[in-house]
């Protein structure tokens, strides 16, 4: 068996966690991840799984029905799931980074009473900040809400919203008063059955279990009491979660790198030939040793943003450096690791080449690597002017 990594910064609590992770991965996820990646569907069971296994309260308080445990311990179930299928993660992550997060943070009391605990127990959340005409540019979105008595109507549409096939609780960003710009936009929490119609579910290149739709809001009527932090105050909730969901999405990509790493490099070991395993020639030992620095690098990196944050020190560049390195890093070792294996590695079989299709997304969403290199550069230009 592999060492689980040489990062050795963990709490007994959190490599406990790890551990029944790896076991809940590779015995209940492992099985269905090709047949989920071929059906593009995430298996019901599996979600209902995470829910037993405590996976998705990982922060939330114990009266609220989670584990009540550390950020870190989050980032390290993310990047447990990622190392088996990287669809499972992300599901896991948005529910956990994204949305119980904003409840915990910016929730009332009996806001958190009422939502906290469905999420922890059986309801799958989703984020909806993305829309046709706004990605980067989240901040210029289109969906308005208009207040009409005690309830508030939306109208509009969100696009790329993951877990939104299988979610019953929304978080919905919208702008209330497009004359004060980004000021104007606000949160709000919809449940499926006040009407969220689901206009279209993805094909895509990677992390094809993890259900990804555009939804449309037609006269969605909300009560007043489902905003979230308060009117206007939803830009800075969208991107303070995006700060420390970065971290989580850099967890999932190390975990897609050490993920591909440990289904090619036994192999390499196994296969022989002009007489000795692949694996010890020069060309292929160098380049294993290589990536294998690489992983370091992002373990570190990731590790590093999530202890800041979570010792409530300044970790917003330390997210962005993590996400976009371990994104490259996730990319390039799933690269290599299906030229390592050879013909197979190319063949749907070994899932080798499942890791790095999954990869590119790692570039793409919470913000694309330009938007993370953009956030370091104004950190840099902020501390050397
Ligand atoms: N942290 C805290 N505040 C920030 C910030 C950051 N990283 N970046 C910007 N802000 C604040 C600014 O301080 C400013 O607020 P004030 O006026 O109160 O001071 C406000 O945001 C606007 O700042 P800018 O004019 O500099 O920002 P912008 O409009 O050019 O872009 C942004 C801001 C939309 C946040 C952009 O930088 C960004 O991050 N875009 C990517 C969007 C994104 O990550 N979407 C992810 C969707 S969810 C998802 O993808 C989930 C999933 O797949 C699994
Ligand atoms: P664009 O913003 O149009 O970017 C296109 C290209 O232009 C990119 O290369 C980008 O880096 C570049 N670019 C844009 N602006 C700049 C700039 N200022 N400087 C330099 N380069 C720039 N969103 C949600 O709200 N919730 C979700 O759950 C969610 N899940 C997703 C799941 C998947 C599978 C995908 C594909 C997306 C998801 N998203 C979600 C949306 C995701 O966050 C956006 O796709 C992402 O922020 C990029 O926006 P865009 O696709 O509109 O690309």
């Amino acid at each position: 068996t592999p060492p689980l990594n040489s990062l050795d910064v963990y709490t007994e609590e959190e490599t406990m966690l790890r551990e029944a992770v790896q076991r809940f991965a590779t015995d209940v996820v492992g099985p269905k991840v090709r047949e989920m990646d071929e059906n593009e569907q995430m298996d019901p069971a599996i979600i209902k799984g995470l829910f037993e296994q405590g996976l998705m309260g990982i922060e939330t308080s114990a009266e609220h029905g989670g584990a009540e445990s550390s950020f870190t311990s989050a980032i390290i179930v993310i990047e447990e799931l990622a190392k088996i299928d990287p669809s499972v993660s992300v599901l896991c992550d948005v529910h956990n980074t994204l949305v119980n997060t904003i409840f915990r943070k910016y929730g009332t009391k009996e806001q958190q009473d009422k939502w906290l605990p469905q999420l922890a127990e059986s309801k799958l959340g989703s984020f909806c900040l993305s829309e046709p005409a706004s990605g980067s540019d989240a901040f210029a979105l289109q969906t308005r809400a208009k207040k009409d008595g005690d309830s508030w109507i939306i109208n509009g549409s969100k696009m790329w919203i993951t877990n939104s096939y299988e979610a019953e609780i929304f978080l919905i960003f919208a702008n209330i008063d497009p004359s004060k710009g980004y000021k104007g936009i606000t949160c709000f929490v919809a449940t499926k059955d006040m009407g969220i119609q689901i206009a279209k579910k993805e094909q895509k290149l990677g992390i094809r279990a993890s259900s990804t739709c555009t939804l449309n809001f037609d006269d969605l009527k909300i009560p007043a009491e489902n905003i979230i932090g308060g009117e206007g105050k939803g830009y800075k909730i969208a991107i303070e979660i995006l700060n420390e969901g970065r971290i989580g999405i850099a967890a999932q990509m190390l975990g897609l790198a050490q993920g591909a790493f440990n289904k090619a490099v036994p192999y390499t070991y196994s296969r022989s030939q002009f007489g000795q395993p692949v694996g010890t020639f020069q060309g292929m030992a160098f380049q294993i040793a290589q990536a294998a620095v690489e992983i370091e690098s992002a373990r570190l990196l990731t590790y590093n943003a999530a202890r800041r944050k979570e010792e409530g020190k300044s970790f917003t560049k330390e997210a962005a450096m993590a996400k976009y390195w371990s994104s490259v890093v996730a990319q390039r070792v799933s690269g290599q690791a299906i030229e390592w294996a050879g013909g197979v590695g190319f063949t749907r079989e070994t899932g080798i080449e499942k890791f790095w299709r999954d990869s590119k997304i790692g570039a793409i969403y919470e913000g694309t690597s330009n938007i993370q290199l953009q956030t370091i550069a104004k950190f840099i230009q902020k501390e050397y002017s």
